[in-house]
């Protein structure tokens, strides 16, 4: 970026923003509270353009004290649980599920008006090991509708999105680009949509998702990952399975270089053609050079989701923007392999500063 126009965005993104100190007993450890204001909040500015604003929630940063929960409720207006509604979390201690951890989330969101988005039913890394044991022994379809009976009724009256089946696409073993899963070993490729139907029958009200990661790059693996997805949905549709929308995670990540404008166009226009919703769902970046000033870190995050979310959100079949948290403090990017303590590829700092990333999305979503 040329130094003028840096000063340029900088100056337009400082002028958006307005900080409040904090009042709460954890300031001096997490820093300010997030911008206020109602019509400063991204639920406010995306329902201007007929869209829904979202983010990823744990019980730590919505219980602990901190600014977390102040800012998911003046930020969101949908929440995912970003593990507590996993298979793998629910029934980790075998057949009987505990829902405290999840209920507490919906509770959160039932006194707030919150929606939520059900995030996910079936993830081959979402799945207990007894159930995974069970499923390699047996074909048992009754174990997967067990759980959807267990988890889809109690939250109907929240849940308007489920990720009914997580990242089904992965190229390399099979022609068609499915997944080889526990799931593909048990039943074949019609688990999506025995799943998909399983789930309509369950949440009829409900709009069903496949929601898939890594589509937005030029590379060869990410052009055929977003060709299987296409495929996957289409034959679908074709044989009237009720799918109702596509999730796109939009881990954005510099290291690969820029989105690829059109490409992620062309996914957008075929999914829109077929008259599909699409979601993003789960939007953070990853950075490359951490050695970089921070201006210039916040700067090249924020020009990303800039470039990306200018993409998508020419199309009017996206409805959503969820980011996978609102704070680095918060970010999987900062404790996951392959991650960095210190990455800033949320909209907020660790210390609840606002960033240019917040600017952007809130620019983009006012214009779209
Ligand atoms: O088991 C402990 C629990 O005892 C403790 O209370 C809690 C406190 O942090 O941690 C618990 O473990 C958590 C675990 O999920 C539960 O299975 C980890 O901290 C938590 O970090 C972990 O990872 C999550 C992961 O999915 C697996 O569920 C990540 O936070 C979450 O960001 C990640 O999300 C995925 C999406 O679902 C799908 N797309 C990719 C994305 C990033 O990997």
């Amino acid at each position: 970026m040329r130094r003028r126009q840096f000063l340029q965005m900088s100056a337009v993104v400082s002028a958006q923003l307005a900080i409040t100190a904090c009042s709460g007993n954890n300031e001096k450890a997490a820093g300010k509270a997030p911008v206020k204001g109602p019509s400063n909040s991204l639920a406010y500015v995306a329902r201007g353009g007929g869209r829904s604003f979202g983010t990823a929630v744990n019980s730590g940063m919505l219980f602990t004290g901190g600014p977390g929960k102040q800012a998911v409720l003046h930020e969101c207006a949908t929440v995912t649980p970003e593990w507590v509604f996993k298979w793998d979390w629910l029934a980790r201690n075998g057949k009987r599920y505990d829902f405290r951890e999840s209920d507490r989330i919906a509770n959160f969101a039932r006194a707030n008006g919150k929606r939520i988005r059900g995030h996910t039913l079936l993830w081959h890394l979402g799945l207990p090991k007894w159930a995974a044991e069970e499923l390699a022994q047996q074909r048992k379809w009754d174990l997967v509708e067990a759980h959807f009976d267990a988890v889809m009724g109690r939250y109907s009256d929240l849940v308007d999105q489920w990720d009914v089946v997580n990242e089904p696409i992965n190229i390399g073993t099979r022609n068609d680009g499915l997944r080889e899963n526990q799931f593909l070993a048990a039943f074949g490729p019609d688990y999506i949509e025995w799943a998909l139907r399983a789930a309509h029958g369950r949440a009829p009200k409900s709009r069903n998702f496949i929601n898939e990661f890594n589509l937005e790059y030029n590379t060869p693996d990410e052009g055929r990952r977003r060709l299987a997805l296409l495929k996957l949905v289409e034959r679908l549709l074709a044989k009237g399975v009720p799918l109702h929308g596509v999730g796109l995670q939009a881990h954005l990540d510099l290291r690969k270089g820029k989105i690829w404008q059109d490409g992620v166009h062309g996914l957008l226009r075929d999914l829109s053609a077929m008259g599909l919703e699409v979601a993003i769902t789960e939007l953070d970046v990853r950075e490359n050079d951490i050695r970089q000033p921070t201006l210039k870190r916040d700067m090249m995050v924020a020009d990303e989701v800039k470039r990306y979310l200018e993409t998508v959100l020419a199309f009017s079949a996206v409805k959503s923007v969820t980011t996978w948290g609102l704070s680095d403090r918060d970010s999987w990017l900062t404790y996951q392999p392959g991650g960095h303590p210190s990455n800033r590829g949320l909209p907020y700092d660790r210390d609840w500063q606002d960033k240019p990333m917040r600017g952007a999305i809130l620019g983009v979503l006012a214009q779209a």
